[in-house]
């Protein structure tokens, strides 16, 4: 059976309402844009016209799967960040608006580095490393919006799937040769020399790392507990696993003067803090709030 686009619009949005979606209309309307690859402006215009059955038949699929938890963009396939176009699917945790701050912090200070403000060895080309890369949401946003500082981009992560991605995202934004891959758990992918530095160390290394405690997955939302990869969330018992390694390794493989950056969770500033003074290779922190005032950024710099 046909129906109008309004309607087919105000079922879609009554089913994800019942399932308590946080933005049911919003979705009804992004999933019907993605069937028929339109924008939002297609839709109104023909709010008050008929859909094709076989396409009511296909919409209705997509409104199971997300009524299912699914999130929509794991259906359709994409999601922008830094305003740019990453395609997202199941082996990729879907880049948060949060993360935009520890891009957009890494970016004024290459602008500083660059405007002479700060003194940093080897600034020929600033290297600067993407810790556990998932979608390459932060390596391709730094490679691309920093591309005229002559930035030098390696990403690591240590899911070859997740990878897949983050490369497919460094050709579709036009950075493919721009970046290195690597696989490896943390900073095992780089050469060490025999006193247990780096052999090539970062100018800046930043990282958004799984920092969800264990004991809180089970109560994150359905979409995002369900569906988005474990190993993208999963932060140890307290949630700052990755932060006690992080803090410990990064020294080796930063260059004195280089920054590292964190992203975290709104709640740790403190304790990343605390634990970056412990491990004696840092100056004193500076927590970074994101654009709802939350802390969401750790700045270090290595001494
Ligand atoms: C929170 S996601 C961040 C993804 C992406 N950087 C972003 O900001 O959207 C964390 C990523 O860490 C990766 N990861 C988990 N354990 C790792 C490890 N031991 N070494 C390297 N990467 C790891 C996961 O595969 C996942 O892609």
């Amino acid at each position: 059976m046909s129906l109008l686009y309004k309607d087919i619009l105000t079922i879609a949005e009554n089913r994800f309402t019942d399932e308590q979606c946080l933005t049911p209309r919003l979705d009804a309307e992004l999933l019907l844009c993605h069937m028929l690859d339109r924008d939002k402006s297609f839709l109104f215009i023909h709010y008050g016209d008929y859909l094709d059955e076989d396409l009511c038949e296909r919409y209705f699929k997509l409104v199971d799967l997300r009524a299912s938890g699914m999130p929509l963009q794991y259906i359709t396939g994409k999601q922008e960040f830094m305003g740019l176009n990453f395609t997202v699917n199941e082996n990729v945790l879907i880049p948060r608006q949060d993360t935009e701050t520890l891009v957009e912090t890494a970016i004024k200070e290459i602008e500083t580095i660059k405007s002479g403000g700060k003194a940093l060895s080897g600034l020929g080309g600033i290297s600067i490393l993407d810790l556990c890369t998932g979608s390459g949401a932060i390596a391709v946003s730094m490679a691309v919006h920093a591309r005229d500082k002559k930035v030098k981009v390696t990403a690591t992560d240590v899911s070859s799937k997740a990878l897949a991605v983050a490369k497919e995202n460094a050709m579709k934004n036009g950075v493919g040769g721009d970046i290195k891959f690597f696989e490896g758990d943390l900073f095992s992918p780089f050469k060490t020399k025999k006193n247990g530095e780096g052999k090539k160390p970062f100018d800046m290394i930043l990282s958004n790392p799984p920092y969800i405690a264990s004991g809180v997955l089970p109560t994150l939302m359905r979409e995002v507990r369900e569906h988005e990869p474990l190993l993208a969330l999963d932060g140890g018992k307290d949630g700052i696993d990755f932060y006690i390694r992080i803090l410990r390794e990064a020294p080796a493989h930063l260059k004195k003067g280089g920054l590292l950056l964190l992203e975290i969770g709104f709640d740790q500033g403190a304790v990343v803090s605390a634990l970056a003074e412990a491990a004696g290779a840092y100056a004193p922190a500076t927590v970074i709030q994101d654009v709802a005032g939350l802390d969401r950024v750790v700045r270090l710099e290595r001494i």
